[in-house]
């Protein structure tokens, strides 16, 4: 297994170790007031055969949306450790490449190939629903991974609380920019993929974390799709367009990443800037390392949720019905937990 590997394996343990196994899990650094009430999961009604049979071998499709980025990456390889403790599964592994027709497709080839469930990580909400729900009305199982699809038709949702992080990110800025004295306390926005649930979220939640700052305003907000190779031009218009801008919001730390380096290719002081992302990913080129190494100044751990998918995939076949949503845990990461952070997902 390679280091980066080992180190992606630990993050899924260490994150499962938080989840218990109530199914429902708490965010960790939940902002005050924000706290969702402890509740039993209800359980999922929907997209559920009646029977399934017994087999030696069960064939599951994984349709990721692009597997060119990082965090997709590191889903697919804990998916695939996940699997090799259980002989019985063979998972297949579709990429998507970012397009909603070729994502479609690829779940129409699984059902052909007849697999007995479909994980999918789906790229836009609108153009995948239709398909996920004629898996369901196949008598195949779904499990939705991070992003959603509309209405209710597939098994269970699996991903962590996008509103809920974008609110933390939102009040950290908040009492940044009051400690920093600055007013106004200008924000540059990099936007996830519009189609895709988590950049709406994310969105919103940020604007309810701010909500209570009058001094906060929201100059700029740009989509780059997810990516750093858009993040680039993007937040070079951005900086160009707002030289004043006192906080860069990314929606993930590819796009954080880049947003700095427009800030240095600007002649930008970057240590003035304050620079959020999301994704937190244990990699040596990951978000935990840049924050650590001081580049980045707060990340948000977006755990992928591989091995619950593992987990559930398992659960669902021997006929347990599950929960219809397991909500994973987030932790903020700034200079002052960082080390201990990647030290807790095995790296040094
Ligand atoms: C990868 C990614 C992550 C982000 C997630 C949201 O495609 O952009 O960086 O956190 O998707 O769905």
């Amino acid at each position: 297994m390679s280091t980066v590997s080992r180190l992606l394996t630990m993050f899924l343990v260490a994150l499962v170790a938080f989840g218990g196994g109530s199914g429902i899990v708490m965010a960790q650094g939940t902002p005050e007031g924000a706290s969702p009430a402890a509740s039993p999961a209800a359980e999922s009604t929907t997209c559920l055969p009646e029977s399934i049979p017994e087999k030696d071998s069960y064939l599951i499709g994984m349709s990721q949306a692009n597997e060119g980025e990082p965090w997709r990456q590191a889903m697919n390889d804990q998916i695939e450790a996940a699997a090799a403790e259980h002989p019985e599964l063979e998972v297949v592994f579709a990429d998507a490449a970012q397009d909603n027709a070729t994502q479609v497709a690829d779940v129409e080839g699984f059902l052909q190939q007849g697999i007995d469930l479909l994980i999918i990580s789906p790229n836009e909400a609108a153009p995948l629903t239709d398909v996920v729900a004629q898996a369901c009305a196949e008598g195949v199982p779904v499990i939705v991974l991070d992003r959603r699809v509309n209405g209710e038709e597939y098994t269970m949702w699996i991903g962590a609380d996008n509103t809920l992080i974008g609110q933390m990110a939102g009040e950290y800025t908040a009492s940044w920019c009051e400690e920093e004295n600055h007013d106004p306390c200008l924000i540059g926005e990099l936007r996830g993929l519009e189609g895709s649930t988590p950049a709406q979220e994310r969105g919103d939640g940020f604007r309810l974390g701010i909500e209570s700052s009058s001094a906060i305003e929201i100059a700029a907000s740009q989509n780059a799709d997810w990516l750093r190779e858009l993040a680039i031009p993007a937040s070079q218009a951005m900086f160009q367009a707002n030289p004043d801008l006192n906080v860069i919001y990314a929606h993930n730390d590819p796009m954080a990443e880049a947003a700095i380096i427009s800030a240095e290719n600007q002649g930008l002081d970057p240590e003035s800037i304050l620079f959020i992302g999301i994704d937190g990913l244990p990699t040596p080129d990951g978000g935990l390392r840049s924050v650590a190494d001081g580049r980045l100044d707060v990340t948000y751990v977006y755990p992928t949720g591989g091995q619950e998918a593992i987990d559930w995939t398992v659960n669902i076949l021997n006929g347990e019905t599950p929960p219809r949503e397991v909500v994973l845990e987030t932790i903020e990461v700034t200079e002052e937990n960082a080390q201990d952070v990647l030290e807790q997902f095995g790296a040094e």
